[in-house]
């Protein structure tokens, strides 16, 4: 392990280990306005959701590493105290990178990016039409953590309404694989959530499962048994006895078929893989006392 104390880094180094460390990011892309009317879009990877009464999300415009100066977004969310922040997905995701161009003040990114404006229901910052997850929002709170270079710029938003296409939806509830976001990792590196990325962890059953601390020394010091597999054991309610797994043994079809220790680890396995966790158990229990 390498161990970095902060004051030793250069201001670049710290951008890089927080930026690779830390990813995927969700992405906001976040339209406003000015109070000269001008438009805004831009995107912000350091975003995220905070509170779900009242619904508070936030996202941080860093201070210009050049001269400490604030972003447009910033300057207008100041001023008009309302924005659209949007989900990003992989479809916008090039159109979305041509918003963060360092363009001038007046110049309105939705129409250097080919984005589709829509206006919004009750902010003035119209929406982009091509995100089908939109969030309209109002601004809570802004923290300024610094006046340098680098400096973030919390802005806390409360959302008031959300606006979620009908093309993300399954069963009436927003479909990962449907949406598609991409997520920023570091340098220019991004992260998509399609079919090839995604992967379900149902939670634990319940509070008052087995954990890793009352997992018995041979589970822990098995050979065969990934970190994976020990997890899905602890994540049980509780170890049969060795009356039930003797029990087991001896009315299972498969048992007679198992003639060596190979067969039976590659049974336990088999039966971990299809999340089959009480039979696995009782197989480890009855080995283990055999
Ligand atoms: C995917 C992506 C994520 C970004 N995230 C941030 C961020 O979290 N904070 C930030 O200050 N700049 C971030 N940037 C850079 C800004 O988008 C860029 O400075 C932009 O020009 C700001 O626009 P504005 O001055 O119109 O507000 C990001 C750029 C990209 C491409």
């Amino acid at each position: 392990m390498n161990s970095k104390y902060i004051k030793d880094l250069e201001r670049p180094e710290v951008y890089h280990y927080l930026t690779s460390g830390i990813g995927p990011r969700p992405i906001a892309l976040v339209s406003t306005i000015s109070n000269k009317n001008v438009i805004n879009l831009a995107p912000f990877s350091f975003f995220n959701v905070f509170s779900v009464t009242p619904p508070i999300v936030a996202f941080s415009p860093v201070r210009r590493g050049k001269d400490g100066s604030i972003k447009d977004t910033l300057s207008n969310i100041q001023e008009t105290k309302e924005c659209v922040i949007q989900v990003v997905t992989s479809s916008i995701a090039e159109q979305v990178n041509m918003c963060s161009i360092e363009y001038s003040n007046d110049v309105n990114e939705f129409v250097k990016a080919g984005l589709t404006m829509e206006d919004s229901l009750e902010v003035k910052p119209p929406r982009v039409k091509e995100s089908p997850f939109q969030m309209e929002c109002k601004l809570k709170d802004i923290i300024s953590f610094g006046e340098g270079g680098g400096a973030g710029q919390l802005v806390l938003c409360e959302v008031l309404l959300f606006h979620v296409d009908d093309s993300i939806l399954k069963d009436g509830k927003i479909d990962p694989h449907a949406l598609d976001t991409v997520g920023r990792n570091g340098g220019s590196w991004y992260t998509r959530s399609n079919v090839n990325s995604l992967f379900e962890l149902p939670r634990p059953p319940a509070t008052s499962c087995l954990g890793y601390d009352k997992l018995p020394k041979f589970i822990l010091q098995s050979k065969i048994l990934s970190a994976h597999n020990i997890t899905q054991l602890a994540s049980s309610l509780e170890i049969p006895t060795i009356e039930e797994a003797k029990n087991y043994f001896e009315k299972n079809e498969n048992s007679k078929n198992l003639t060596s220790k190979e067969d039976t680890d590659i049974l336990i396995k088999e039966f971990l893989d299809n999340e089959n966790i009480e039979d696995a158990w009782k197989l480890l229990v009855y080995l283990e006392n055999s």
